[in-house]
Protein backbone atom coordinates (compact mmCIF):
# COMPACT_ATOMS: atom_id res chain seq x y z
CA UNK A 1 0.00 0.00 0.00
CA UNK A 2 1.48 3.44 -1.19
CA UNK A 3 1.69 5.59 1.94
CA UNK A 4 -0.48 8.92 1.46
CA UNK A 5 0.66 12.62 2.40
CA UNK A 6 -1.95 12.10 5.01
CA UNK A 7 -0.70 9.51 6.61
CA UNK A 8 2.28 10.91 6.69
CA UNK A 9 1.38 14.00 8.72
CA UNK A 10 3.50 15.01 11.46
CA UNK A 11 2.92 17.42 14.51
CA UNK A 12 5.35 20.40 15.52
CA UNK A 13 6.80 19.46 18.97
CA UNK A 14 9.30 20.62 21.24
CA UNK A 15 13.07 20.06 20.86
CA UNK A 16 14.47 22.54 23.86
CA UNK A 17 13.32 24.90 25.61
CA UNK A 18 11.18 27.32 23.88
CA UNK A 19 12.17 25.60 21.09
CA UNK A 20 9.93 23.78 18.65
CA UNK A 21 10.72 21.92 15.18
CA UNK A 22 8.08 21.85 12.52
CA UNK A 23 7.90 18.72 10.78
CA UNK A 24 7.00 17.46 7.54
CA UNK A 25 7.80 14.11 6.47
CA UNK A 26 7.94 13.15 3.12
CA UNK A 27 8.67 9.47 0.92
CA UNK A 28 12.20 9.39 -0.94
CA UNK A 29 11.68 5.49 -2.57
CA UNK A 30 13.77 3.53 -2.61
CA UNK A 31 15.62 5.36 1.12
CA UNK A 32 12.62 5.53 2.71
CA UNK A 33 11.21 8.81 4.57
CA UNK A 34 13.21 11.81 4.68
CA UNK A 35 12.40 15.21 6.80
CA UNK A 36 11.81 18.53 5.67
CA UNK A 37 12.25 20.35 9.38
CA UNK A 38 12.08 23.78 9.98
CA UNK A 39 12.27 25.33 13.90
CA UNK A 40 10.62 28.27 16.15
CA UNK A 41 12.52 29.56 19.05
CA UNK A 42 9.71 31.25 20.99
CA UNK A 43 11.89 33.32 23.19
CA UNK A 44 11.36 37.03 24.11
CA UNK A 45 11.98 37.92 20.48
CA UNK A 46 10.62 35.03 18.41
CA UNK A 47 12.75 33.36 15.89
CA UNK A 48 11.69 31.54 12.68
CA UNK A 49 14.51 28.94 11.82
CA UNK A 50 14.10 28.50 7.77
CA UNK A 51 10.39 29.03 6.24
CA UNK A 52 9.52 24.91 5.54
CA UNK A 53 9.02 24.01 1.50
CA UNK A 54 6.52 25.40 -1.07
CA UNK A 55 5.00 21.96 -1.30
CA UNK A 56 3.57 22.19 2.60
CA UNK A 57 2.81 25.57 2.73
CA UNK A 58 -0.55 26.04 3.95
CA UNK A 59 0.22 23.32 6.79
CA UNK A 60 3.23 25.22 7.21
CA UNK A 61 1.43 28.54 7.85
CA UNK A 62 -0.68 26.95 10.26
CA UNK A 63 1.66 25.46 12.26
CA UNK A 64 4.16 28.09 12.49
CA UNK A 65 0.83 30.59 13.67
CA UNK A 66 0.02 27.82 16.32
CA UNK A 67 3.67 28.60 18.23
CA UNK A 68 4.06 32.47 17.48
CA UNK A 69 1.88 35.19 16.75
CA UNK A 70 2.98 36.25 13.69
CA UNK A 71 3.03 40.24 14.87
CA UNK A 72 4.97 39.38 17.31
CA UNK A 73 8.19 37.34 15.25
CA UNK A 74 11.56 39.70 15.65
CA UNK A 75 13.73 37.33 13.87
CA UNK A 76 13.81 34.83 10.53
CA UNK A 77 16.88 33.10 10.43
CA UNK A 78 17.36 31.98 6.74
CA UNK A 79 20.23 29.09 6.82
CA UNK A 80 20.03 29.46 2.96
CA UNK A 81 18.64 29.86 -0.05
CA UNK A 82 17.15 26.61 -1.16
CA UNK A 83 13.43 25.58 -2.06
CA UNK A 84 12.65 23.20 0.89
CA UNK A 85 14.62 26.16 3.76
CA UNK A 86 13.55 29.22 1.83
CA UNK A 87 10.24 27.90 0.32
CA UNK A 88 8.12 30.46 2.23
CA UNK A 89 10.08 33.02 2.79
CA UNK A 90 8.47 35.69 0.96
CA UNK A 91 4.51 34.67 2.96
CA UNK A 92 6.40 35.00 6.11
CA UNK A 93 8.30 38.42 5.43
CA UNK A 94 4.59 39.81 4.37
CA UNK A 95 2.76 37.99 7.39
CA UNK A 96 5.71 39.27 10.12
CA UNK A 97 5.70 43.12 10.13
CA UNK A 98 8.27 43.62 12.73
CA UNK A 99 10.73 40.32 11.55
CA UNK A 100 14.47 40.98 10.43
CA UNK A 101 15.59 38.74 7.76
CA UNK A 102 18.97 37.22 9.05
CA UNK A 103 20.65 35.86 6.45
CA UNK A 104 24.22 36.11 4.13
CA UNK A 105 25.12 38.09 1.53
CA UNK A 106 25.24 35.33 -0.76
CA UNK A 107 22.09 33.87 0.28
CA UNK A 108 20.21 36.84 -0.64
CA UNK A 109 21.81 37.64 -3.79
CA UNK A 110 21.07 33.84 -5.16
CA UNK A 111 17.56 34.36 -3.89
CA UNK A 112 16.74 37.78 -5.18
CA UNK A 113 18.24 36.09 -9.03
CA UNK A 114 15.46 32.92 -8.34
CA UNK A 115 12.96 35.63 -7.87
CA UNK A 116 10.82 37.21 -10.03
CA UNK A 117 11.14 40.61 -8.52
CA UNK A 118 13.03 42.03 -6.11
CA UNK A 119 10.42 42.16 -3.54
CA UNK A 120 12.85 41.62 -0.41
CA UNK A 121 13.21 45.26 1.94
CA UNK A 122 16.61 45.54 2.12
CA UNK A 123 15.73 47.68 5.28
CA UNK A 124 14.78 44.59 7.00
CA UNK A 125 17.94 42.32 6.50
CA UNK A 126 20.65 41.84 8.64
CA UNK A 127 24.11 40.09 7.18
CA UNK A 128 26.11 37.49 8.92
CA UNK A 129 29.02 36.11 8.40
CA UNK A 130 30.06 32.83 9.83
CA UNK A 131 31.08 33.12 13.36
CA UNK A 132 29.01 36.22 13.73
CA UNK A 133 26.18 36.32 16.26
CA UNK A 134 23.27 38.80 17.34
CA UNK A 135 20.92 38.92 20.28
CA UNK A 136 17.37 37.74 19.87
CA UNK A 137 16.08 39.24 23.25
CA UNK A 138 17.06 36.74 26.18
CA UNK A 139 19.42 35.03 24.17
CA UNK A 140 22.37 35.49 21.59
CA UNK A 141 22.17 33.45 18.35
CA UNK A 142 25.38 32.39 16.77
CA UNK A 143 25.63 31.85 13.17
CA UNK A 144 28.10 28.95 12.37
CA UNK A 145 28.78 26.99 9.01
CA UNK A 146 27.21 23.15 9.67
CA UNK A 147 30.05 20.44 8.93
CA UNK A 148 28.06 19.32 5.78
CA UNK A 149 26.10 21.52 3.26
CA UNK A 150 24.56 21.68 -0.14
CA UNK A 151 24.45 25.22 -0.79
CA UNK A 152 27.33 27.73 -0.31
CA UNK A 153 25.49 30.59 1.72
CA UNK A 154 24.77 27.86 4.35
CA UNK A 155 25.09 28.79 8.12
CA UNK A 156 23.49 27.05 10.72
CA UNK A 157 21.99 28.69 14.49
CA UNK A 158 23.57 28.12 17.49
CA UNK A 159 21.23 29.13 20.73
CA UNK A 160 23.53 30.06 23.50
CA UNK A 161 20.79 29.91 25.71
CA UNK A 162 19.26 26.28 25.03
CA UNK A 163 23.00 25.06 23.75
CA UNK A 164 20.57 24.40 20.65
CA UNK A 165 22.19 23.77 17.22
CA UNK A 166 19.99 24.13 14.28
CA UNK A 167 22.68 21.95 11.68
CA UNK A 168 20.42 22.83 8.44
CA UNK A 169 21.62 19.79 5.68
CA UNK A 170 24.45 18.10 8.57
CA UNK A 171 23.21 15.52 10.57
CA UNK A 172 20.05 14.32 8.89
CA UNK A 173 18.64 10.87 8.37
CA UNK A 174 16.20 8.87 6.08
CA UNK A 175 13.68 6.86 8.36
CA UNK A 176 11.56 4.26 8.67
CA UNK A 177 8.89 5.78 10.36
CA UNK A 178 8.35 9.09 12.31
CA UNK A 179 10.53 9.77 15.07
CA UNK A 180 11.23 12.68 16.84
CA UNK A 181 14.05 11.92 18.52
CA UNK A 182 16.47 10.23 16.69
CA UNK A 183 16.72 7.86 20.27
CA UNK A 184 13.36 6.47 19.41
CA UNK A 185 15.08 4.45 16.05
CA UNK A 186 16.57 1.31 15.83
CA UNK A 187 20.36 2.17 16.82
CA UNK A 188 22.49 0.46 14.08
CA UNK A 189 18.98 1.93 11.63
CA UNK A 190 19.86 5.43 12.48
CA UNK A 191 23.52 5.61 11.92
CA UNK A 192 23.65 3.72 8.63
CA UNK A 193 20.84 6.71 7.69
CA UNK A 194 23.52 9.47 9.56
CA UNK A 195 26.24 8.01 7.17
CA UNK A 196 23.54 7.45 4.01
CA UNK A 197 22.00 11.24 4.38
CA UNK A 198 25.72 13.18 4.37
CA UNK A 199 26.63 10.82 1.55
CA UNK A 200 23.99 11.56 -0.59
CA UNK A 201 23.43 15.30 0.49
CA UNK A 202 27.50 15.77 0.05
CA UNK A 203 28.79 13.74 -2.34
CA UNK A 204 32.27 16.05 -2.57
CA UNK A 205 32.98 14.32 0.93
CA UNK A 206 35.35 12.01 -1.24
CA UNK A 207 37.86 14.96 -1.69
CA UNK A 208 37.72 15.90 1.88
CA UNK A 209 41.22 16.06 3.89
CA UNK A 210 40.72 14.35 6.92
CA UNK A 211 42.87 16.19 9.80
CA UNK A 212 40.93 19.70 7.87
CA UNK A 213 37.57 18.11 8.28
CA UNK A 214 38.10 16.70 11.41
CA UNK A 215 39.10 20.47 12.24
CA UNK A 216 35.80 22.00 10.95
CA UNK A 217 34.33 19.55 12.54
CA UNK A 218 36.09 19.94 16.67
CA UNK A 219 35.39 24.18 16.07
CA UNK A 220 31.16 23.08 15.66
CA UNK A 221 31.61 20.40 18.53
CA UNK A 222 33.61 23.27 20.38
CA UNK A 223 30.43 24.87 21.03
CA UNK A 224 29.13 22.79 23.47
CA UNK A 225 26.05 21.26 21.78
CA UNK A 226 22.86 19.53 23.61
CA UNK A 227 20.51 19.10 21.00
CA UNK A 228 20.51 19.21 17.39
CA UNK A 229 17.12 20.11 15.22
CA UNK A 230 18.34 19.51 11.70
CA UNK A 231 16.03 20.04 8.38
CA UNK A 232 16.59 16.05 6.96
CA UNK A 233 16.41 14.38 10.20
CA UNK A 234 15.13 13.70 13.82
CA UNK A 235 16.21 15.93 16.84
CA UNK A 236 19.56 14.60 18.13
CA UNK A 237 20.03 14.98 22.42
CA UNK A 238 22.66 14.28 24.85
CA UNK A 239 25.23 11.22 24.44
CA UNK A 240 24.07 11.48 20.95
CA UNK A 241 25.12 14.55 19.34
CA UNK A 242 28.72 13.44 20.35
CA UNK A 243 27.86 10.18 18.69
CA UNK A 244 26.86 11.89 15.44
CA UNK A 245 29.81 13.79 15.25
CA UNK A 246 31.76 10.66 15.19
CA UNK A 247 29.52 9.07 12.27
CA UNK A 248 30.04 12.48 10.79
CA UNK A 249 34.25 11.74 11.33
CA UNK A 250 34.09 8.94 9.33
CA UNK A 251 32.05 10.23 6.31
CA UNK A 252 35.07 10.99 4.18
CA UNK A 253 36.91 7.53 4.42
CA UNK A 254 33.25 6.19 2.98
CA UNK A 255 32.50 4.77 -0.60
CA UNK A 256 30.20 6.96 -2.92
CA UNK A 257 26.38 6.78 -2.13
CA UNK A 258 25.41 5.27 -5.04
CA UNK A 259 21.69 7.29 -6.96
CA UNK A 260 19.21 5.31 -8.08
CA UNK A 261 19.34 5.04 -11.71
CA UNK A 262 16.30 4.78 -14.31
CA UNK A 263 15.78 1.44 -13.31
CA UNK A 264 14.52 2.47 -10.23
CA UNK A 265 12.40 5.14 -12.07
CA UNK A 266 10.75 2.62 -13.89
CA UNK A 267 9.87 0.44 -10.86
CA UNK A 268 8.45 3.57 -9.43
CA UNK A 269 5.94 4.19 -12.66
CA UNK A 270 5.19 0.39 -12.74
CA UNK A 271 4.03 0.35 -9.04
CA UNK A 272 1.99 3.50 -8.86
CA UNK A 273 0.23 2.02 -12.16
CA UNK A 274 -0.40 -1.06 -10.42
CA UNK A 275 -2.04 0.98 -7.68
CA UNK A 276 -4.50 2.92 -9.75
CA UNK A 277 -7.90 2.85 -8.68
CA UNK A 278 -10.00 0.74 -11.87
CA UNK A 279 -12.13 4.18 -13.13
CA UNK A 280 -15.95 3.49 -12.58
CA UNK A 281 -18.14 4.86 -15.64
CA UNK A 282 -15.21 6.04 -18.32
CA UNK A 283 -16.17 4.02 -21.02
CA UNK A 284 -17.44 6.41 -23.86
FE1 LIG B 1 20.18 22.75 1.16
FE1 LIG C 1 17.76 21.00 2.86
Amino acid sequence: MTTTQADLRVQPYRAAPDTYVIPQLVEAPPIGLVYVNSMVITGSEPVLVDTGAPSNRQQWLQDAWNLVDPTDVRWVFLTHDDHDHAGNLRQVIDACPNATLVTTWFSMARYGIDSDDMWMPFDRVRWVRDGESFAAGDRTLVAVRPPFFDNPTTRGLFDTRTRTYWAADSFGANVPHPAEDAAELDRGVWREGVLLVNRLNHPWHLWLDDASFHDHLDSVQGLGIEVIPSCHGPAIHGAMVDEAFELLRRVPGLPPWIEPGQEVLEQIIASAAAEEPVAAGTDG
